[in-house]
């Protein structure tokens, strides 16, 4: 009887309310798989969801929709950012980030998740966070408590002692220890299954050193290739991809051998490992904008002396890397390790991708379709397609002619919802 009475219920709601519909009418769309603009351009969003991509003004509406005129615009799927920090502040590095606890720095990611999302970008991989601040934020963002992107946690980065994931700023008077420090094939899998059990939805390890670390050298392998096997073996036995943090080229090879999903920053990348990539299907992830800031601004934000001068030799291979890597067909997904450089530029990334070796629309694939295939979402994100979640945004005049209107985003749209809207 109850149930009975539910279901009347149901159908009355359905017929009496009509769902909210937002019509998007655009200069043109872009269909990032087939890489063809849909010319002029109609995307219909009911609730949260994409219900109709056409070409000009199609009637198929409710007749109570919100219509927007989007003229000079085009349209395109919300942008992923597959490597960022959001607790992390751009402007505070080295021995200033010691002053700054778990607290202040979830504060600091609320400011960061609401710049990321009025650069365009809906969706970020965040890799590595203390005290699973990233977690909390992203729980917040869910809740509708603040604005933010659609965020892929991995709460603490896995490292070894000592390594670019452990602190070695200070002596061991002082011992402190990074959260994510695990030595040993066991180890390491008590720390995924600890990750998993404090909502982290990816793993992310320190393979090689780094720049950004105190006394670790930036070409050499930290973790054996053992316990790479261990932790790819027990986050994919749980369904979670895994990110592999890998500058030196024999680290960057274990990590793909043990068969992780992306390899971060790939800076010393040979025709082995490119090979490698290629057989596995792996993505790489390489933030080449970042070397600019690093060396116009870091030495202001922190940065050591070390780190600098470790920069000055990472910075130009990597984009030489980045272009041979291209040239291969390795897969690619956009990567910017926003944190380290200001949140809300992500965006000035696709000029330098561009300038090193893609096309305009292989920029564009990295940022959309191919994040989503690599998070295993891209039937329900990564383009805008019928069925798939309302993530949408508008850049004025045409991207794959000037890849610098992807620098502002005048309209961001978010699981059916106007988060910016900055059109006149
Ligand atoms: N988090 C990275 C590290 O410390 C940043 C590398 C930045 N440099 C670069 N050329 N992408 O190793």
């Amino acid at each position: 009887m109850f149930k009975h009475s539910l279901i009347a219920l149901a159908t009355l709601a359905s017929f009496s309310v009509s769902a909210a519909q937002l019509v998007l009418n655009a200069d043109a769309a872009l269909d990032v798989t087939s890489g063809k603009l849909i010319k002029p351009a109609t995307v219909v969003i009911e609730d949260n969801k994409i219900i109709s991509v056409s070409k000009s003004n199609r009637k198929g509406y409710a007749a109570d929709a919100k219509i927007m005129n989007l003229k000079g615009y085009t349209l395109l799927p919300g942008l992923f950012d597959m490597h960022v920090h959001l607790t992390s502040d751009a402007h505070v590095h080295g021995y200033k980030r010691l002053q700054r606890t778990t607290q202040r720095s979830a504060i600091t990611g609320v400011r960061n998740a609401k710049r990321t999302l009025e650069a365009g970008f809906t969706s970020v991989r965040n890799l590595g966070a203390p005290g699973y601040a990233d977690i909390a934020l992203k729980d917040a963002i869910a809740d509708g408590d603040v604005p933010g992107p659609r965020i892929f946690a991995a709460g603490p980065s896995l490292g070894v002692t000592g390594g670019h994931c452990d602190n070695n700023l200070l002596t061991h008077e002082h011992a402190v220890t990074s959260q994510g420090v695990a030595d040993g094939p066991w180890a390491v899998r008590a720390k995924v299954r600890e990750n998993i059990k404090y909502g982290a939805d990816i793993i992310k390890f320190c393979a090689t050193g780094g720049v950004l670390s105190k006394g670790t050298k930036v070409g050499a392998q930290q973790y054996s290739q053992e316990e790479m096997n261990a932790i790819v073996e027990e986050a994919h036995l749980r369904g979670l991809t895994v990110a592999a943090h890998a500058h030196g080229t024999e680290g960057i090879k274990s990590a793909i051998k043990a068969g992780v999903n992306s390899v971060e920053h790939v800076s010393f990348v040979d025709d082995e490992a490119i090979a490698l990539a290629l057989e596995k299907g792996t993505y790489f992830s390489m933030d080449i904008y970042n070397t600019e800031y690093i060396l116009s601004e870091g030495k202001k934000a922190g940065i050591l002396e070390e780190s600098l001068n470790k920069e000055r030799k990472v910075g130009s291979r990597q984009r030489a890397s980045f272009t041979k890597a291209v040239k291969a067909g390795v897969n690619m997904v956009f990567a910017s390790d926003a944190g380290v450089y200001p949140h809300g530029d992500n965006g000035h990334q696709f000029s330098r991708m561009v300038k090193f070796g893609m096309t305009e629309l292989q920029a564009l694939q990295a940022a959309t379709i191919n994040a989503a295939t690599m998070l295993k979402k891209q039937d329900s994100l990564g383009s805008l397609d019928v069925g798939k979640f309302a993530d949408v945004i508008a850049v004025k005049g045409n991207p794959l002619e000037n890849i610098s209107t992807l620098e502002q985003v005048d309209l961001v749209i978010k699981d059916g919802k106007v988060e910016i809207d900055l059109i006149k």
